[in-house]
């Protein structure tokens, strides 16, 4: 079964809002795998599960043809009104039927998503539509992320840590991919040419209200909102005064660095 946990339009726009792209260390892996196994020009790419775009727009420069997918209409309508490409068209499909040719892609990308997807159905389709020598690359961050600011780094941890403890009973079952580093998923990939990057740790330069967007994205802030709404909207409200203690700061445009571990599963089709 798959999730649908990412439908409200709130969430849709928190989304919009405070996702960031794929690090550029992750791109880096992407195309520099694919470029060993495709030849340019580049035909279709499509990210699944692209939510509200982020990572679909990083395909644009190296795609003539980029279909972002996501099941959530909400998603794909922040995606569209933000996203002005020429070469890209969103699509409100499930990542288990996917509104693409038989062998027709040279890239499928799933960002934080595949973890969502029925994974036997999801693999099923990709080898339906990609080409031969046609690659995939699954990647997401690791939940647990650290907080740097000055000397108050460890503090500021501490927080991020303790938010994560108060959202744990709302974790979905699905995260759980995420907290291995996708190694089922990887296991399930039925490629011989295939690859799980771990460890990929990357630092993300931010202003801390835009940390503090970033926690309201996560599903398991979603479904705290949903039951325990005071309660949900008070966490929030008192990490930010306690980030902000910390840093000795009075202003949440205060840039902090968020330190963040990737995982990234690559493979490629077999001619
Ligand atoms: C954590 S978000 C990631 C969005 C985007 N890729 C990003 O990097 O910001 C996961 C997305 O997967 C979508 N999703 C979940 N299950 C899905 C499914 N079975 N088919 C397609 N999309 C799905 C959700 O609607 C959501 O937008």
């Amino acid at each position: 079964m798959s999730s649908r946990l990412f439908e409200g339009k709130s969430h849709a726009s928190v989304y919009q809002k405070y996702r960031f792209s794929a690090p550029q260390e992750v791109q880096d892996i992407i195309f520099n795998y694919m470029g060993e196994r495709l030849t340019k020009p580049y035909g279709l790419a499509v990210d699944v599960g692209c939510g509200t775009g982020q990572s679909t727009r990083i395909l644009v420069p190296y795609f003539q043809k980029i279909v972002g997918t996501d099941i959530s209409q909400a998603q794909i309508e922040e995606a569209r009104n933000a996203d002005h490409f020429p070469n890209v068209t969103y699509s409100v499909s499930p990542a288990e039927e996917l509104p693409v040719d038989d062998a027709s892609v040279d890239l499928i990308t799933a960002c934080a998503a595949v973890h969502w997807f029925d994974t036997e159905k999801f693999l099923k389709e990709v080898d339906r539509i990609l080409k031969p020598r046609g690659c995939l690359a699954f990647y997401t961050y690791l939940p647990d992320m650290e907080l740097h600011y000055k000397d108050r780094s460890e503090q500021l941890t501490k927080v991020v840590r303790e938010v994560h403890d108060t959202l744990a009973p709302y974790v979905s079952e699905r995260v759980n991919h995420v907290k291995s580093g996708y190694k089922d998923i990887f296991e399930a990939i039925p490629y011989a040419d295939k690859q799980r990057m771990e460890k990929i740790t990357v630092k993300i330069p931010m202003p801390l209200a835009d940390f503090i967007g970033l926690i309201q994205t996560f599903s398991m802030y979603q479904i705290y909102l949903k039951l325990e709404p005071e309660k949900a909207k008070d966490l929030i409200v008192t990490t930010e005064k306690r980030l902000l203690e910390i840093m000795g700061v009075s202003s949440t445009e205060t840039k902090i660095d968020a330190l963040m571990t990737n995982v990234c599963l690559l493979a490629s089709k077999p001619v």
